[in-house]
């Protein structure tokens, strides 16, 4: 993956950018963006910039642990027909020219949309700083943000052709705010099926049955659903692989010294259910 230095792809989406305080219009100064009023936001030595302002909930998001195994299990492409299907899902419409991925850990699919939408800039956005340094080389084309999704996302009016949530927090107010009266908003939500059979041997977080319903639910105010892909496929997992899955998700905070011990205890390859939903949304 191709490093920058961060301002490259910041200067292109300073002009879709809020300052977090007065929500005036930004620009990069040097290596840092400002608005007119003087507030300024340093970009980091490792390229990423934090909009993150003292009202900001108490949220850090994912450790370096997770996205490291995050990262690892991605790097395998033993997800890559989930970003085939988010690509497909988000290229359906008209061609992304402003992408904002929330919640974008990685940033490995933001890349993937960034990587079939040739001139389109992206915003990764994350609330963990190790996300947020993994996701500023994510994409040549992206920027990276650390922000809080629960806060006004220090984005401008109807400035993104599109949004993705992968496994992640979703803002439905202020997703429609930032959208394009065009726009599309891409939500991968896991299914029960997911990851299935290590949800008992590793006593994983299941997911509830009625989260399709559910995100529908919370999104109908603001969107109507455009279109429905379910992705569901095994992978055949060794150890190494199944130690990735399990670390990057939300059990991973706690018993990881007895979740290697019951990994040990299972056959060297498990073949494991991968199944998500793909929703596409449009505003209201
Ligand atoms: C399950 S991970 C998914 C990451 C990425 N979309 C992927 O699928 O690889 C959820 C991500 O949401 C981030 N997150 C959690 N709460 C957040 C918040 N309030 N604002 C922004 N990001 C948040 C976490 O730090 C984490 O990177
Ligand atoms: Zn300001």
């Amino acid at each position: 993956m191709p490093v920058n230095s961060g301002a490259e792809p910041l200067t292109a989406v300073a002009r879709l950018l809020a300052c977090p305080e007065c929500r005036d219009d930004m620009a990069v100064r040097d290596r840092s963006l400002a608005c007119a009023r003087g507030h300024s936001f340093d970009l980091a030595r490792q390229g990423y910039v934090s909009l993150l302002t003292g009202a900001s909930t108490k949220m850090s998001g994912d450790t370096a642990a997770m996205l490291d195994a995050r990262a690892a299990f991605q790097g395998s492409g033993r997800f890559a027909p989930i970003a085939d299907a988010l690509v497909t899902a988000a290229t359906a419409a008209a061609p992304p020219r402003t992408l904002l991925e929330i919640g974008s850990g990685t940033g490995y699919y933001l890349a993937a949309v960034l990587d079939a939408a040739p001139d389109a800039h992206g915003i990764a956005l994350d609330v963990a700083k190790p996300a947020a340094r993994r996701a500023a080389r994510a994409h040549p084309r992206a920027a990276s943000i650390l922000a809080d999704a629960w806060r006004p996302l220090p984005l401008r009016d109807a400035t993104m052709t599109h949004v993705l949530s992968v496994f992640a927090p979703r803002n439905p107010e202020e997703v429609a705010r930032v959208l394009t009266p065009e726009g599309r908003f891409v939500v991968v939500t896991p299914t029960p099926n997911h990851l299935a059979e290590l949800i008992e041997p590793l006593r994983m977080v299941r997911v509830d049955e009625a989260k399709d319903d559910r995100l529908a639910e919370s999104l109908s105010a603001r969107f109507e659903l455009v279109d429905r892909a379910p992705v569901e496929y095994p992978m055949p997992l060794g150890h190494n692989d199944i130690r990735n899955v399990a670390g990057m998700g939300p059990s991973a905070h706690h018993e990881a010294a007895e979740r290697d011990e019951r990994i040990a205890g299972l056959p060297e390859i498990v073949r494991v259910t991968a199944s998500v939903t793909v929703s596409t949304y449009r505003p209201r």
